[in-house]
């Protein structure tokens, strides 16, 4: 229904249907800067890792997590959040975030870039109001917390505080925007109120822990840590996917990213806990990439076949080919985490940490690919019914 009302230029929030004032080929104009950034982020990356690559710039290391955040998946955030709101002025939010991604890369100073993030996490939290509005839901309230960590985290590098210690904030944002949008579809099998109570807390926790963390790590680390073991057994508990895993095609590859990337936030709630909020080092590396890349980046995975085709009005049919990068993605995670960091081994670090960019990349060419194919007629792709494949 989702799908079908976004390639109608309809978008359905709660009970509200609005029209859609940009089309497909101007959102598309919005998804470039994302990629850009994703792709500076990537090669940012391999410096890190202390590897060659392709473009070497000064200052892309040193933007490589506001690339990421950011630059890429808040872009990608912010666009959804503005295609289901559907007013013009909604575009604001995607449109600053990936401007700011660009200004990082460009050779402007870095504040020009921090403040034009600034903006576009201030526009993202006013999207959530014009959301609350139509549906006054806690779902909505957990997301509009993790814009409010986004505007911490933007306001906090205005100020000119380094990314390792603003880091939770960047973490709290992401977290709290796939929590909010899972306990929407947990409502559809109306779990206990206790449940999203719970929910909620967590999200208030989690604020209040990256709040301590500036100023005592280990206290910090331990409500962030404990907040984090709370929310990923909760999700792992609750969540549609642990049902949806049974089911075959589509709902299965969902569930299976899902479930896999609620494991790794159990996994970062475990390092914050026992090591509190460290700016440097192994557990650093593995305390992100954990919540970014097993979290974060399998939710893309699993929610692209869904929501790039809300915004972009193309279907992006899901193919078996996707479990390739899926799989890498989790498996390189584990080499460079529980081996690398874990033991300090340095070229299991390497090694993983390339794979993983392989794995973004790989499925970034099937999703294209797969767009691509399914828009040659006569056979092109059915669309999938978005909401059904998520709930049912
Ligand atoms: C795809 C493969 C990726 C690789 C190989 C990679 C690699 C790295 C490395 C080596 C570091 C430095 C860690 C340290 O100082 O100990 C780092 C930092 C960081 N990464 Fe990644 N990363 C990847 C993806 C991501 C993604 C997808 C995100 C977010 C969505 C992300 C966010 C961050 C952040 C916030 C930092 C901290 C930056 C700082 O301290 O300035 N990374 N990454």
């Amino acid at each position: 229904m989702a799908t079908r009302l976004a390639h109608a230029g309809i978008v359905k929030i709660g009970q509200v249907a609005v029209e859609n004032r940009f089309g497909a080929p101007v959102r598309l104009v919005f998804l470039i800067p994302a990629g850009v950034a994703l792709l500076a982020g990537l090669d940012a990356a391999l410096t890190l890792l202390g590897l060659p690559a392709p473009v070497r710039l000064d200052r892309l290391p040193a933007v490589h997590g506001q690339l990421m955040v950011l630059g890429f998946v808040g872009t990608l955030v912010a666009l959804e959040r503005a295609v289901a709101v559907g007013r013009r002025s909604a575009y604001l939010a995607p449109a600053l975030l990936g401007a700011g991604a660009v200004a990082l890369l460009s050779p402007a100073p870095l504040v020009v870039g921090r403040v034009l993030q600034l903006g576009g996490t201030v526009a993202l939290l006013a999207l959530y109001r014009a959301v609350w509005r139509r549906q006054a839901a806690r779902a909505v309230a957990v997301q509009a917390a993790g814009a409010f960590a986004a505007v911490g985290a933007a306001l906090l590098a205005c100020a000119g505080v380094p990314v390792p210690v603003l880091a939770p904030w960047l973490v709290v944002f992401l977290v709290l925007t796939v929590a909010g949008e899972r306990l929407e579809l947990m409502r559809v099998a109306a779990p206990p109120t206790s449940v999203e109570v719970t929910l909620l807390g967590t999200a208030l926790a989690l604020l209040a822990g990256a709040a301590i963390a500036l100023l005592s790590p280990r206290l910090g680390g331990a409500v962030l840590g404990v907040s984090l073991l709370v929310l990923s057994a909760l999700l792992l508990r609750h969540d549609v996917a642990r049902r949806t895993v049974r089911a075959d095609g589509q709902r299965r590859f969902m569930a299976v990213a899902m479930l896999a990337g609620f494991g790794w936030l159990a996994v970062a709630g475990g390092i914050w806990l026992t090591m509190g909020t460290v700016v440097a080092g192994p557990g650093y590396d593995a305390v992100l990439h954990a919540v970014f890349l097993g979290f974060v980046i399998s939710m893309v995975m699993a929610h692209a076949p869904v929501i790039l085709p809300a915004v972009i009005r193309r279907p992006l049919p899901y193919r078996p080919l996707m479990y390739g990068p899926l799989v890498l993605l989790h498996a390189s995670l584990a080499v460079r985490l529980l081996v690398g960091d874990a033991w300090a081994v340095g070229p299991a670090v390497q090694a993983g940490g390339v794979a993983n960019i392989v794995a973004v990349l790989g499925f970034l060419g099937v999703a294209v690919g797969s767009i691509v194919v399914a828009r040659r007629p006569p056979r092109a792709a059915v669309p999938h019914v978005a909401v059904a494949a998520v709930t049912s």
